[in-house]
Parts: C-alpha cells; structure tokens; sequence
C-alpha cells in the first residue's frame, strides 16, 4: 500500500501567533491560493504539547489520502511512500510567532505586522519540545514573523534551540534590518546565521512607497555593518512587485549595492507571490537585474521559485519580443544556448533545480547531471534524473550552475575548494 505524503508535513513546525503550521508553500491550484496548511489553531494561554502535534499531523495524513486537506490540493510537494513516517519530532522549525513590524509592506499583510501576540508561550513550548528529544535532528531555524528582531527573547530563544538542537543547526533569519541589531552580528560573525533581507527599491522614493517607511538608507547601512566580514552570509533580496520594477529603478538599486560595498553578498531575484502568473514584464525585469548584477562582478545571484515556479514557455510572439528587449540592452549571452552548451552541471537537487528543469525548454535537448553534497540526496533521482556526489566534479570540465538558494554560498565556496570557481556560469534558461 502506498501513501501520499509530504517532507514539510513529516518534519517541519511553523510556529505562528495563533496557529501552528505544517508548511509555507503558495501555489494557486483551481483558480485558489492553497498551502500555508494549518496543523493546529490555538487559543489564548494554551499550552502545546508534542502529543498535540503528533495528533494534528496524524490528521492532516489522514486527510491527503482521501483528498480532504483543502490546502494541500493540487500541491508539488505530494509524494507517494510506502510507510507513513508521521512522528512527534521535528528536522525544521520556522519561528514567526509574533506580528509586529516596524514597515508595513505593500506585499505583505496584517498577518505580519497586524500586531498579534502568540496565544501560547513559545518560549515554554521549545524548552518542553526539545527536552523530549524532539529537536536532536532539527538541522535549520528559520526566523520571520513579523520582524523577528524585534522580540527582546530573539537572542535567549536562539541560543536555547542550540543548546537542544542538531550540532549540524545553522538558522536563517528573515530579518528588515531596519534597525541595526548587535545580536546579528555577533552571531553572522560566530557563523551561526545567515540573514535575508528585501530591499526592494532603488531610490528612498520608492522604497517608501513599496515597504511603507522612510528607511532606505538605514537599511543600506545596516546591511553594509551585517555583511562586512561574512558577505556570502548576506542575502539580498528584491521583490518585483508594482511600482518598483522599472529599468532606472533596477540600476539605482545596483549602485546603491556597489556604494554600499554589498557585492560579495548573495542576491535573490524574487517577485510578489500574490500575483498568479508570471507577467512578460515581470520576467523581463527579472533578466534586466539579473544582468545588471553579473556585469557589475556580482557573482551569487539567482531567480528564486516564485519566479521559476511561475514560468512557462512563451509563445513565438513573446520570445521575439525577449530577443528584441536582449539585444536592443545586449544582454543577449544572458540567456543560455544548448546549442552552444553541449553540457552542464547543475549543482543543487532542490526545488530551485526541480522547477528549472521541468519548465525551461533548454533541459528537452541538452544533456546535463545533477550533483548535490546531501549525502541523504545521491542516488535518487530527481525530473527523472540520478542525482551525483559532487566528487565528479574533480575531474571534469564542464561548466556548473549552482541552483540554490540557501546554500548558494557554501556551494560557491566549496567550487573554491576544488579550484572549480572558473567554470561557474551565471544566466537564465529558457
Ligand atoms: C513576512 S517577512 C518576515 C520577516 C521580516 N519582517 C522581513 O521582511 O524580512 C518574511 C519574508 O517574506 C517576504 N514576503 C512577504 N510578503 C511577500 C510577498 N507578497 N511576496 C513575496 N515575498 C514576500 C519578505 O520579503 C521576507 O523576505
Ligand atoms: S502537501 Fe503541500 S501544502 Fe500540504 S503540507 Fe505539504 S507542502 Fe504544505
Ligand atoms: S518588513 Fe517583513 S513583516 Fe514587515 S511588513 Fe515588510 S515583509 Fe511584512
């Protein structure tokens, strides 16, 4: 008997003010924004226990079977095992347990910086959780909310899921950096963490505009102290969203980046996931940035999966309109050729790698392998593909794309490793 199942569910927690979450996926299945499944709701002074849990996730198991977890229809995440492997334990954990903020985004909503307090003591319920043993596999904390930073308990909570945690832990911090905060550094120095911020704006105009505040500047200068001796720690981020996407705005942010002395950092080319479709706009913004970041010598940039999750091959009309737009920018080469590619690497078996491969008409002629340092990845396969050791690497010379997010930097730095950095090659598949 098989049974239809999903890694977030099996092994993540995503504690927000009033309900506990199995997952933050978004995708629109049916004409409907789903995901963000809810294991449990609480209520004001309740008290969760591991038990609770296991019972919540046992439930929502139960419902994939039969088609009833409405927000789970139609999701990518859905595979299908031999054994349900439902337990109390957890391998990630996502803490955005409060909603306060101090910018009010014109993407994000009240269910960030609505101003709620969580229902139960998060505090309380980590220390109990971890105790169990329930945290001894949980290898990454990611940190949003709300702006995370702004919890006096920030630093204790972090240096208290360390104590319970995997020595393998490293925690991920969504953070405005709206305010300079010491325990950040501290810990990016310690290599404790790693911070994403969004940006979003070229011009303090605009930046007002999109993320509500007067603080283009602070945060500039903030993530210039953040990034200082750990840039590849550093992630920037840009949403395309309305109002922000313009050609001038796209290369006002660049400079700013370069002043700012941000280009060892990693970049994310992102887009608002409210909307449904990826516009042709939209994505020629995207390529605009991206190229713009790679003729500047920014080498870790990369579109991430709202974008690639979006994207689907043009009709004729629209490719010639792309080519125009690259040629009349020249930015033609930014576009990757399997004719003139006979065969590429792609490093990095994620979600990222996933969408790539389905959606871009490139992956239907040329012939290409994947590899991935999990250990817990090689030998299976992934769009059909086995996934390698990246030992092959040692001896080959074909070109490698790194196809990551998160990890982008410790990929980059272990092609450093093996003197492979020179074959790294940036641009977009289509
Ligand atoms: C909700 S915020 C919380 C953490 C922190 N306040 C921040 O802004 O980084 C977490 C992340 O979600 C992203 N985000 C929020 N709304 C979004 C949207 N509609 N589309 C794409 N990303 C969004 C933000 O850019 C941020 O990187
Ligand atoms: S099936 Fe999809 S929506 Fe449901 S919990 Fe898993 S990732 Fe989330
Ligand atoms: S800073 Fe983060 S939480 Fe605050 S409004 Fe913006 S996206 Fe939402």
């Amino acid at each position: 008997m098989k049974y239809k199942t999903c890694k977030y569910l099996e092994g993540s927690l995503y504690l927000a003010p009033n309900e506990i979450r199995a997952c933050c996926q978004r995708f629109f299945y049916k004409g409907k924004m789903r995901g963000d499944a809810v294991l449990l709701k609480t209520t004001k002074g309740q008290k969760i226990t591991s038990e609770d849990i296991f019972k919540a996730r046992s439930k929502m198991f139960e419902n994939i079977q039969n088609d009833k977890e409405d927000a789970c229809l139609g999701c990518s995440y859905i595979e299908e095992k031999e054994n349900s492997e439902i337990t109390k334990e957890s391998n990630f954990l996502s803490i955005e347990h409060h909603s306060f903020c101090n910018l009010r985004c014109s993407y994000c909503s009240d269910i960030y910086y609505g101003g709620k307090k969580p229902d139960y003591d998060v505090v309380d319920f980590l220390h109990e959780y971890g105790k169990e043993g329930n945290l001894k596999k949980c290898s990454q904390v990611v940190w949003g909310g709300g702006e995370p930073t702004l919890d006096k308990n920030f630093k204790k909570m972090l240096l208290e899921i360390n104590k319970i945690a995997s020595p393998k832990i490293y925690h991920r911090v969504f953070t405005n950096s709206v305010v300079f905060k010491e325990p950040i550094k501290e810990f990016l120095e310690q290599e404790l963490i790693k911070v994403v911020t969004s940006i979003d704006a070229g011009t303090p105009e605009t930046f007002k505009a999109v993320r509500g505040k007067d603080k283009f500047f602070d945060v500039f200068a903030n993530l210039k102290k953040y990034s200082e001796n750990k840039p590849g720690r550093v992630t920037v981020k840009y949403i395309l969203t309305e109002g922000n996407s313009s050609e001038e705005e796209l290369e006002k942010f660049v400079e700013h980046c370069i002043k700012y002395n941000l280009n060892q950092c990693c970049y994310q080319i992102s887009m608002n996931y409210k909307f449904e479709n990826l516009s042709f706009d939209n994505f020629k913004s995207a390529i605009y940035l991206f190229s713009k970041l790679i003729s500047k010598k920014f080498k870790k940039v990369f579109i991430d999966d709202h974008i690639l999750a979006r994207f689907s091959e043009f009709d004729e009309k629209e490719v010639e309109k792309l080519k125009i737009f690259l040629k009349e920018n020249k930015i033609e080469n930014i576009i990757f050729d399997s004719k003139k590619i006979n065969s590429i690497v792609i490093f990095g078996a994620g979600q990222l790698s996933q969408e790539l491969i389905n959606k871009a008409k490139f992956f239907k002629n040329a012939k290409f392998d994947i590899v991935d340092s999990n250990k817990s990845k090689i030998g299976k396969s992934l769009n059909g593909k086995i996934i390698k050791d990246p030992g092959i690497l040692k001896n080959d010379e074909r070109p490698i794309y790194i196809s990551a997010a998160q990890s982008y930097d410790s990929i980059f730095s272990y092609l450093k490793t093996l003197n492979k950095t020179d074959k790294i090659i940036s641009g977009i598949f289509i």
